[in-house]
């Protein structure tokens, strides 16, 4: 069993629709098993240090991850650093306004799991014409219609995938080992 982490920050709930959905998408590929959990959730550490793969969300704040996530991991996984490295991670976040900066907070996200030794990747799939999510999923608001809900699931179904071969050799769960399945844009 590939082990998924959706682990979030959410201030007025839409974040945590946003993890539902991640985590719907990693159930999407066989042998995996999720854990969706808030960063206030008492088992959140241990959920971060059981988990194969971990996709991270916050709502954008500034155009950055909140104050927190960021607390999470400087203050509750501090003292695991080094201790997570070559887990595969991705980044979510819902913001208030189109454009408001849910990408770059994507990025910050992305950064702190680098920090500590965590593989993060991008999706090349397009879920719709114009919908994808290269550098995460980033949502207006809550989730809405079948896009958003697409852009999520597609970003849980990836983590699942690289989990399953990175931690349990299972090639065949790579991208290009199912090529009529791939997204594009048409
Ligand atoms: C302190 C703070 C800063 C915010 N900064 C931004 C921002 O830079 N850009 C944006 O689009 N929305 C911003 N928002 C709005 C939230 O990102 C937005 O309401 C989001 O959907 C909240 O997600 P949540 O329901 O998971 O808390 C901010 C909200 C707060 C409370």
């Amino acid at each position: 069993m590939a082990k998924i982490v959706v682990l979030y920050d959410s201030h007025s709930g839409n974040t945590a629709k946003m993890a539902a959905l991640v985590g719907e998408g990693a159930l999407k590929i066989p042998q995996t098993e999720v854990r969706v959990r808030s960063i206030e959730d008492p088992s959140a550490k241990e959920d971060v240090l059981w988990c194969d793969g971990i996709a991270v969300g916050s709502p954008t704040n500034m155009g950055l991850l909140s104050w927190k996530m960021k607390r999470f991991w400087d203050e509750t996984m501090f003292d695991v650093w080094m201790k997570l490295d070559g887990k595969v991670g991705c980044a979510f976040s819902s913001e208030g306004g189109s454009s408001g900066g849910a990408e770059i907070t994507c990025q910050s996200l992305c950064t702190v799991l680098i920090n500590f030794g965590i593989l993060v990747f991008g999706v090349t799939d397009y879920v719709s014409k114009t919908a994808t999510c290269h550098y995460g999923a980033a949502i207006l608001r809550e989730p809405r219609g079948d896009e958003d809900r697409d852009v999520c699931q597609i970003l849980g179904k990836r983590l699942a995938e690289w989990s399953a071969i990175m931690a349990e050799g299972r090639r065949d769960q790579h991208p290009d080992a199912k090529p009529d399945l791939r997204l594009k844009p048409s």
